[in-house]
């Protein structure tokens, strides 16, 4: 990637940066992804969230590696259908392999972010993981004549003592593993803690990684956007079909489960593509498949939560000298002048009305769409918006000063006038060295 081709990356990735900042991420690892030779990769992306303040819980699965070890050891296994699956017998000696192989995995991830983000300046930031007795687990038993032994289903999630572990700034590292008061060890499918772990946390995010780069549809293209209610037609569909071990469908009941639990966003992304990962959650056109009730726009006042969006789709205007340069503290003093746009939770715009009451005028100021969302007529809604707003206060006009838009306000009825049209107090801050020119609407 070029210079150029770089910063453009930053530029188009900094409101979702700060859209993730402190949210909740749970990432359903199965044991193909922790196999895959992209895993690596995905460790290092998963240490860059880190460090951008994202929560992250990681639950890994171990599927394939029990396998191995169950073929290693000349065990057969042994798998019951029950209810939507089809579930391993986990008997004494079962439970023994399957306890060293999600030690092994767990040392594993460990070890792998223990490396931080090697070829970066942050290559010496520690990234912390941890473990613990989070998941209560009881026996599945027997069913229909059926012991199922060691396999477990899970009881309740320790939501409490995870988010303890998340303000510390910590990962909690969960496998399919649960346990009972007991003292009793139980394999439990991963995507069933996953999704209990999302639901009980209230999480932002669960993001499930696959073989696939997403949901695809008949044309084998990347469905980008589905609802729970497609999601769940689908679930429904693959049901029918019956397809023996089929992980994508455990994994996509997973996630229609933490939507019901109220899991507003979850993900499925591949874990063979480099960065497919980021991209999901760092692009506007993301990489795999979003299940998200349908996204909407909002046009709405802004609130304190709002400064650092407005910050970072400012700066770098203000930087260009586009905008007067505002500070954080005086965004945050004027934060109730202003009206942002929001777009699953990231602001894409924003504008600000400053009432002048004794001229019956108000300025309309700091109007940006953010770069990627541009051209779709947010801007003009934005002025339109404030200017209906000065009108119901019963200002007379509305104005402008502006360096290098003015042409666009033209177009949205405003008139080029002098600088001595302005309200005096308004006046008084006009600098000729930023030479600013003044257009004016009546309402
Ligand atoms: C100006 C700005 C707010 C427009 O945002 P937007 O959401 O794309 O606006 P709209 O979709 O309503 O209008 C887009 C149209 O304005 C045009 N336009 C954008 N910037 C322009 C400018 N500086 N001068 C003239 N026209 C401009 C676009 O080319 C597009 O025209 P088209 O539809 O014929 O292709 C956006 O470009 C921006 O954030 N600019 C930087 C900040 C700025 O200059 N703010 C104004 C000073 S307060």
């Amino acid at each position: 990637m070029d210079t150029l081709q770089y910063v453009k990356w930053l530029r188009g990735s900094s409101p979702y940066i700060n859209a993730h900042r402190d949210r909740t991420f749970v990432l359903m690892l199965g044991g193909e992804a922790i196999a895959d030779p992209n895993f690596e990769n995905i460790v290092h992306d998963i240490a860059l969230l880190a460090s951008l303040d994202v929560r992250l819980v990681i639950v890994f699965g171990a599927r394939p590696q029990i396998d191995a070890a169950y073929q290693q050891a000349g065990i057969t296994s042994q798998y019951q259908a029950l209810g939507r699956h089809l579930l391993r017998i986990t008997d004494d000696d079962g439970i023994r392999l399957v306890r060293q192989v999600v030690g092994d995995l767990r040392i594993q991830i460990e070890a792998l972010l223990s490396t931080g983000l090697p070829g970066s300046p942050m290559h010496a930031s520690r990234i912390t993981a941890t473990g613990g007795n989070w998941v209560t687990a009881k026996p599945l038993g027997v069913v229909n004549g059926v012991d199922f032994c060691h396999t477990g289903e899970i009881r309740r999630v320790d939501a409490v003592a995870l988010r303890r572990q998340l303000d510390c700034g910590v990962i909690p590292l969960l496998g399919p593993m649960g346990y009972s008061p007991s003292g009793e060890v139980f394999n439990l499918a991963y995507e069933e803690v996953a999704a209990a772990v999302a639901g009980a946390l209230r999480a932002d995010k669960l993001i499930a990684l696959d073989e696939e780069p997403g949901v695809l549809d008949a044309d084998g293209r990347v469905i980008s956007e589905m609802t729970p209610r497609e999601l769940e037609a689908l679930i429904t569909a693959r049901r029918e079909e019956e397809r023996e071990g089929d992980e994508l469908l455990r994994q996509l009941t997973a996630m229609f489960e933490a939507s019901r639990a109220g899991v507003r966003r979850c993900h499925l992304v591949s874990h063979a593509t480099d960065g497919a990962l980021l991209q999901e959650l760092f692009t506007r056109q993301g990489s795999g498949t979003q299940i998200t009730e349908q996204s909407y726009e909002q046009l709405r006042p802004a609130h304190r939560d709002d400064v650092s969006g407005i910050v970072e789709l400012t700066r770098p205007l203000a930087e260009a000298g586009v905008l007067v340069e505002r500070s954080r503290e005086l965004i945050e003093r004027e934060i109730e002048r202003f009206t942002v746009l929001e777009l699953d939770g990231l602001v894409i715009g924003c504008a600000a009305l400053y009432p002048y009451p004794e001229e019956q005028a108000a300025e309309i100021a700091c109007v940006v769409t953010h770069p990627e969302f541009q051209g779709a007529d947010r801007a003009e809604r934005l002025v339109r918006h404030l200017e209906i707003q000065a009108q119901r206060g019963g200002f007379a006009r509305t104005f402008v000063l502006t360096t290098r838009t003015s042409h666009w306000f033209v177009e949205q009825g405003y008139r080029p006038t002098t600088v001595e049209s302005l309200p005096a107090a308004r006046r008084s801050l006009w600098t000729p060295t930023r030479n600013s020119k003044v257009l004016s609407k009546t309402l």
